[in-house]
This record gives structure tokens, sequence and C-alpha cells, in this order.
């Protein structure tokens, strides 16, 4: 059974144009111990994505799914207290926009002592607990690459760079000991020798601890090195979902060729310094979906039949939404 299985997500949200439908028939899992990536464009539905996952949603938007099931249980249908419950003690998210994702009103400190999973203490009063707290948060801060844990745990979110409280994400998510992390762009705003110090937490905790990922990012070079497999979304649909060396090899969609040609280790025969190859134009505002493949007037593939909207097609359990697929589809 998938950790966390996702079958026609659908979402509406209302804007001074009207409804307008953001996510449409979004599917994807992730099991046990796997990094699963999300890719796709500024705009593409990413970051709703995640939210829709952990119920961070505005409550009048109209979300809708097949099922979207944590553990064989409807996320969606479930009552409120047990999601919170799930989403507090089993997913951690590092949202994209740290510091207006932090609790303003409270140290750091207090923030990170409080999420420590009691998994990770043992008995003791309560004043030894604390502090068996305070050391697995620090542990946790030094892991993340914060040295001066003092100044950062004795800090509000405002009073630190975007790095530091991004960097601070990651350690508070990981010491409340989720079963899935999901991390929305989580090394945007770092310098490269930070991201690598990351990514390789990532990887080792997966590998040790069977912590499974949800990667979201913009940096298809960190996803290729560490994903398992892939999800790419275009215009708030997914486009092609599978295994990361399956796609890698034979991508079926333009939009995910088109990807892998915008990363430098994927473009071959390319002088240095030549722009790199991408999908002229860019992506439609949501009000304005073209009809039929919402891909169609960049698509360098599109013929006359892709005014009808493709639907999903499956081999094995390769997914992808084409007429015209770039490689022939093996059974
Ligand atoms: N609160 C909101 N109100 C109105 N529109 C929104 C809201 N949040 C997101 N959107 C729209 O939904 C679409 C998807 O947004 P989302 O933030 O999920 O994109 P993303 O793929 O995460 O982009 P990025 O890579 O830049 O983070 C965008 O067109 C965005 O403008
Ligand atoms: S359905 Fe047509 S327009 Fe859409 S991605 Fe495939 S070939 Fe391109
Ligand atoms: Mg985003």
């Amino acid at each position: 059974m998938a950790l966390l299985d996702v079958k026609n997500l659908t979402l509406e949200i209302d804007t001074a144009n009207g409804w307008i439908n953001v996510l449409d028939k979004v599917s994807f899992s992730i099991n046990n111990k796997e990094i699963r990536a999300l890719v796709g464009e500024s705009g593409s539905g990413k970051s709703l994505v995640v939210k829709a996952i952990v119920g961070a949603l505005p409550e009048r938007w109209r979300i809708k799914a097949d099922r979207m099931m944590w553990q064989g249980e409807d996320l969606l249908n479930m009552r409120q207290d047990k999601r919170r419950k799930i989403t507090r003690e089993q997913i951690a998210v590092v949202y994209q926009n740290p510091a207006t994702s932090l609790d303003p009103s409270a140290t750091l400190g207090d923030q990170i002592m409080e999420a420590v999973s009691s998994k990770l203490l043992s008995r003791g009063w309560f004043w030894q607990k604390q502090q068996q707290r305070e050391k697995i948060a620090i542990t946790h801060l030094h892991k993340v690459g914060i040295r001066d844990h003092k100044t950062c745990m004795d800090s509000y979110p405002h009073q630190l760079s975007d790095d530091v409280c991004q960097k601070f994400m990651i350690a508070l998510a990981l010491v409340s000991q989720p079963k899935l992390l999901i991390a929305d762009d989580p090394t945007m705003a770092m310098v490269p020798s930070t991201k690598i110090q990351i990514l390789k937490l990532f990887k080792h905790l997966n590998q040790t601890r069977g912590l499974s990922i949800l990667f979201v990012s913009h940096d298809l070079l960190s996803i290729f090195s560490m994903a398992d497999s892939l999800t790419v979304l275009y215009c708030g649909q997914t486009v092609e979902t599978g295994k990361m060396d399956k796609i890698l090899k034979r991508p079926l969609h333009p939009y995910t060729q088109a990807l892998l040609d915008s990363a430098p280790s994927f473009s071959k025969g390319l002088e240095r310094k030549t722009d790199l190859p991408t999908l002229e134009g860019t992506i439609p505002p949501l009000q304005h979906l073209p009809i039929g493949c919402r891909l169609g007037p960049r698509c360098p593939r599109a013929q006359k039949d892709c005014v009808k909207t493709p639907e999903e097609r499956r081999i094995h359990e390769h997914f992808y939404r084409c007429h015209f697929p770039i490689h022939r589809p093996t059974k």
C-alpha cells in the first residue's frame, strides 16, 4: 500500500474573475522510503498540491479527489482532529516561504522545542525532558548547518535571514520524526555548499531512517541525483509521472523532454554560454487556458487532434497525457 496516494485531485479557487480551476486531475503516489520529485514551471500548481495534502488551503476553496489516501485512510473525508493529528505527527512540511510560515510571536527555540517528537524522549521528570528537547533541537540545528544555535533559538522569525529561516524550517520538520517530509523548494535561498549539505542530509535520512520525501524543486540537477520517481506538472495538470530512470531514458511527454533539455547535463553538444533550449512562450494564465491540450500553443509536436483534451494513459507504472508521445510507449 502506498504511503500517500492522490488520484484526480481537483481544486477550484475564487478570484476577482470568478472560480478558477487551478488543479485539474493531479495524480501521483509516494511509497514507503521513496523520494518523489514534483517539478514544473513557476505557477504550475506545485505549492497548491503541497497545501492540499496537508489541508492548509482556505476552507471556502473547492477541493475534490477520487482519493487522497494516507496509509489507506481518506484524508478528505476524515474528522478534522484526526487529520490534524496525522499532519502533525507523520507528515512534516518545509514551506516555500519559511519566514511567513513560522509563528511570528514565538522564538525559534520555543517553536523547535515544542515540535520535538516524544518518540525521541526517554522517561524522566518534566525538566529532564526539557533538557532532552533542547539537546535534540540543537543537534538538528547543527545538522542543517546552523552553527550559532543560541542566536537562532533566541530569535523571532523576522530577526533572521531567509536562508537561516529555511534551514531552521528543515530542522523543525525533522525533529518531529515524520514518515513523510514534504519539502517545497527547500534549498531556494541557500548558497551551493549549504544546498549540497541539505540534499546529502535528506538522502541520508531516506537511506538510514526510511524517510519518504516529496521533493518540490526547480533545481533539476538536484532532483535527478536524489529522486526515485518524478511527477511533472504543467498548468495544474500532471502530464507525466513514473520512475526517474525510465523517464530519463524515454520521456513520453514533450513538456518533460523540454525540461530535460533545459538541464545542463542533459543538453549534449551545446557550446559554452549557449542559451539552454526551452519551449517558446510562457505558461498561460489559468483564466485563459487553451482549448484541448494545455501545452498546445507551445508544443513542437502539436497537431489538429490536440484540440481534444488528452486523457491520462498508463503503461505499467508510467503515466502520461499526450496524443502524440515522443517515444512509442513500450508495453
Ligand atoms: N491564494 C491564491 N489566490 C489566487 N491565486 C492563487 C493563490 N495561490 C496560488 N494561486 C495561483 O495558482 C497557480 C499555482 O500557484 P502555485 O503557487 O501552486 O505555483 P507553483 O508551481 O508553486 O509556482 P512556484 O514554482 O513559483 O512556486 C498560480 O497561477 C497562482 O497565481
Ligand atoms: S497532446 Fe499534442 S499539444 Fe499536447 S503535448 Fe501531446 S503533442 Fe503536444
Ligand atoms: Mg511554489
